[in-house]
């Protein structure tokens, strides 16, 4: 999926509070799935909501997408380390991920619903109750069997995001 670059620009402007936030650099220490970092993963699920959210033939709230879809893995622990993970993670890292976003973060209503429950059906009463929340349940389960299976989920123009984000220049943006 080619992205313009007005778009990357508006997904960056939207992302760039969170980024630099050094509670969200610490997602960089733990891996999600394969190889890919929670960091990581959370950015492409953001970047990809996003993307699909303005092909989409419905109105969404892109600036919540990108934002809730950021912080939906924010539990900062390593699910692999048994000492540090949490039973049950995959029922219970939704419910630490919102949290710690209500805890650092002014989250609206959609950015609470798209974390919350991100990981229906697994966690069965927790249901999206908004189309950004639906969205970024799909993205995130395809992401995360892509990231699973070692498939490389960057798209061209994500790399340079990347390297824009990794280097601080995203902050000298906007
Ligand atoms: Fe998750
Ligand atoms: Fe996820």
């Amino acid at each position: 999926m080619e992205a313009s670059n007005n778009e990357n620009i508006e997904f960056i402007n939207n992302i760039k509070e969170l980024v630099k936030h050094e509670k969200i650099q610490e997602m960089r220490n733990y891996i999600q799935h394969g190889n890919t970092t929670t960091l990581t993963h959370c950015l492409i699920v953001s970047y990809y909501s996003y993307q699909l959210s303005r092909r989409l033939p419905f109105h969404m709230n892109r600036g919540s997408i990108i934002r809730g879809a950021m912080l939906h893995d924010f539990y900062l622990y390593d699910w692999h380390k048994p000492e540090e993970s949490q039973r049950l993670h995959g029922f219970v890292h939704a419910k630490f991920a919102l949290a710690n976003a209500k805890k650092y973060f002014d989250l609206n209503d959609i950015e609470v619903d798209i974390i919350k429950t991100h990981m229906w059906p697994l966690t069965l009463f927790q249901i999206p109750k908004s189309k950004e929340a639906l969205l970024v349940c799909c993205v995130d389960k395809v992401c995360s069997l892509l990231e699973t299976l070692y498939i490389p989920t960057m798209p061209k123009c994500y790399r340079q995001l990347m390297r824009l984000i990794n280097t601080g220049k995203v902050l000298n943006l906007g």
